[in-house]
């Protein structure tokens, strides 16, 4: 594979090898895939926990692709083994007492859901972060209603810490929350109880 990126001269942007997906830095050409994905309203709603009217939720999507763009770094890319652009995972890195991440992820291909891939590109992007960050743990939050995403954290180590209930100070709406943490003890344990 290598040697095919090197001979059309490309750069081979792969970070990390899944069974069935890769991650990779997000380049350029992504962005359009990406731009159409932050049209779509009920993703949105998924992703952000909201449940605010379109025109806000179109606004706040609109807010953080723009700052997708500009500050894309802390993104990996999850494409398929056949190359397909099917969603990114985004961390950003802090610390109180100990380095920690907070994480999030996207699969904007519906034809994707369900199927396993989000707990593939989330394992795979949780073991870097550990392994490369030297974190303490990694914490997300999700709606309550987004069962098939807790589901999925659940799959990948995750454990309910605690709920949160945000108001939209425009709208005066109500989301309900659920936070979750992985710690590095925890994530340890279960690579060492199921190491494939
Ligand atoms: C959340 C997301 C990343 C999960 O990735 P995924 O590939 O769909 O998840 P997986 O298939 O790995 O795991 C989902 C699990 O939930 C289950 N599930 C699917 N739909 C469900 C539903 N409506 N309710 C409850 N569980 C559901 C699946 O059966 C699976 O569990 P299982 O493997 O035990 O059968 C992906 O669905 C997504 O990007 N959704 C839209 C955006 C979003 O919600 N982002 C997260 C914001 S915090």
């Amino acid at each position: 594979m290598f040697r095919l990126f090197a001979a059309f001269g490309q750069k081979d942007t792969t970070l990390v090898e899944g069974p069935r997906v890769n991650l990779r830095m997000l380049v350029p050409r992504d962005f359009r895939v990406l731009h159409r994905w932050f049209q779509d309203i009920e993703l949105m709603a998924f992703a952000f926990g909201l449940t605010v009217e379109d025109s806000i939720l179109r606004k706040i999507a609109m807010e953080y692709f723009d700052d997708l763009v500009n500050f894309s770094n802390n993104a990996h890319a999850i494409v398929t083994k056949g190359g397909l652009l099917i969603g990114f995972v985004r961390f950003s890195l802090r610390k109180d007492m100990a380095p920690y991440a907070r994480i999030g992820i996207m699969l904007g291909d519906r034809n994707y859901w369900g199927g396993g891939y989000g707990s593939e590109a989330l394992s795979l992007s949780i073991a870097e972060l550990f392994d490369k960050k030297g974190l303490a743990r990694i914490e997300l939050d999700t709606a309550q209603f987004n069962e098939r995403a807790q589901r999925c954290f659940e799959k990948c180590g995750f454990r309910k810490t605690g709920e949160t209930t945000e108001v939209n100070f425009l709208t005066g709406e109500v989301s309900h929350k659920v936070i979750m943490k992985l710690t590095r003890e925890e994530f340890m344990h279960n690579m060492a109880s199921n190491p494939s």
